[in-house]
């Protein structure tokens, strides 16, 4: 690989170029590089305005690249080790869709563990793909489900011969990955696609003192937000390929069916500079977050009621490895949930967790987190500490065991099923229709076609609750289920559809 090559940042030179190339515009879109008068534009300046173009001469499609943007996608794939590499401008989630209908056709198998991200069930119901679960590893320490041990997966691929593909998570949201190369390598002696979803993963591409990316494991297939880690805009994300499993022509016409004819060149300009000032300083600079996060960790465990989860205690618990730019930290022994201190950080010290489950809450720390950012959250943590543990006694103590439904249909029969809405309470025993999840982290409690056990009634009021970020398609006292009236009808009618 020629290094220098990777100073080039050929997307957004070339449309900075145009900007500022006193074009007369008579395409779309319409603010005509920013002539427009809004308050936007007072805010942020005509510049923004200026790059926001919609494919004109020289600036290539994202629909078919052969110019500027193919040019860009190949240092990509190049700086990530990959053969071959897809801008997204709708994030890792259109990626997980495109991966997986491009990869299996409707009654494939693909084996995966259930505590997989939304998109990943909306993959398979538009796919039509039948899942096997894998039983993720859950820590009821934590209250959460985690990484895939090899022996899950193995077992898994030995009762499965017949599976198209695998999908694996790289890390998961907490940071937790799997022994990747090892499972990628058993995974293609059986023949199987190997795809990984790297939401929170683009930053492995370039440090080695992360764990190994996936492109690096032999992954044939993997989406990466790069909007995450890497420091792109929100939304811009990539997908990289390697090897000759992957069907370049399917995949590239699935993109176009999701993605749409007007692709932001904000975002994919976005994903070209953040390309090269990872590849050029994502190593340094990532070596000193790990430092800073190092030192945090310290100060966090010096304070009296509070958890730090780190490296050591997932290696305990026999996980294959952790991305120690995340900081999980438990909460729960205070007598508080992690909902309630997500909330009270932000009312009380003004800072923004990334998320809340039901014991944690988790700090995400990039190549633009700053020293005095973490000094606030220590800081933050040691004033709620010394508030709570005073009076943790008299708290309710945090009750609450993870756990995934059974499956009673391919969630696609079960999204097209005929369905009726109904009050929670009056489901359980009953097929759900639809997916309810708390986001994030997005990780469904129940997706369509599974049982709506007693336990998931339950975990849902739990979050109801606890956490102001539960999700479903309806208000949260009620639920979409399958009308088992019709049902024997409909699945007769389907069985030899896709
Ligand atoms: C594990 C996981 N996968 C996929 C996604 C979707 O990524 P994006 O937001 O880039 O669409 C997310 C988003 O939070 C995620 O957490």
């Amino acid at each position: 690989m020629n290094k220098s090559n990777q100073r080039k940042t050929p997307f957004f030179t070339k449309l900075k170029e145009y900007g500022e190339s006193n074009v007369a515009p008579f395409d779309v879109p319409g603010h005509k590089l920013g002539k427009i008068d809004n308050d936007l534009i007072k805010y942020i300046g005509k510049k923004t305005y200026l790059l926001d173009s919609n494919s004109p001469i020289g600036l290539d499609h994202l629909n078919k690249p052969t110019g500027v943007i193919l040019e860009a996608e190949k240092l990509m794939a190049e700086a990530c080790n990959a053969d071959k590499a897809y801008f997204l401008t709708n994030g890792t989630t259109t990626g997980i869709l495109a991966m997986i209908m491009s990869v299996c056709k409707a009654n494939d198998k693909i084996i995966l563990p259930r505590n997989v991200h939304k998109s990943v069930i909306n993959g398979l119901i538009l796919s039509g793909a039948v899942p096997i679960f894998i039983q993720p590893i859950i820590d009821q320490h934590l209250g959460i489900a985690n990484d895939v041990s090899f022996d899950s997966v193995k077992n898994a691929l030995d009762a499965n011969p017949d599976a198209t593909a695998l999908f694996l998570i790289n890390p998961t949201y907490f940071g937790v990955v799997s022994d990747l190369k090892t499972i990628t390598e058993y995974a293609h002696k059986n023949n199987l696609t190997v795809m990984t979803d790297e939401a929170h993963g683009a930053q492995f591409y370039f440090s080695k003192k992360l764990p190994l990316s996936a492109m690096d494991a032999g992954v044939d297939i993997s989406a990466s937000s790069m909007h995450k880690t890497a420091g792109s805009f929100t939304q811009s994300s990539i997908i990289l390929t390697k090897g000759d499993r992957i069907n370049h022509q399917r995949l590239r016409a699935t993109l176009n069916m999701l993605q749409s004819t007007s692709p932001s060149s904000l975002l994919m300009a976005s994903i070209d500079v953040a390309r090269k000032t990872m590849y050029f300083k994502g190593e340094t600079k990532i070596n000193k977050l790990l430092e800073m996060a190092k030192e945090t960790r310290k100060d966090l465990k010096t304070i009296r009621g509070i958890k730090v989860i780190d490296n050591d205690y997932f290696k305990k618990r026999k996980s294959y490895g952790f991305d120690e730019t995340k900081i999980i930290i438990k909460v729960s022994d205070l007598g508080l949930s992690g909902f309630e201190v997500y909330q009270l950080m932000k009312k009380k010290y003004n800072i923004q967790l990334e998320l809340a489950e039901s014991h944690i809450v988790l700090a995400i720390l990039t190549i633009g987190t700053k020293k005095s950012d973490l000094n606030r959250l220590v800081q933050g943590f040691k004033k709620l500490a010394k508030e709570y543990y005073k009076i943790k006694d008299k708290l309710p103590k945090i009750e609450f065991e993870y756990q995934f439904p059974e499956t009673f249909a391919r969630p696609r029969d079960a999204y097209h099923a005929p369905k009726v809405i109904v009050d929670l309470e009056e489901a359980i025993n009953e097929i759900a229709g639809e997916s309810v999840m708390i986001y994030p982290p997005g990780i469904p409690i129940v997706i369509p076609g599974e049982v709506i056990s007693k336990n998931v009634v339950d975990d849902i009021k739990f979050y109801q609750n606890k956490s102001k970020a539960l999700q479903s398609d309806l208000d949260d006292t009620k639920i979409t289920i399958i009308d088992k009236e019709n049902w024997v009808k409909y699945s007769e009618k389907i069985k030899n559809e896709f």
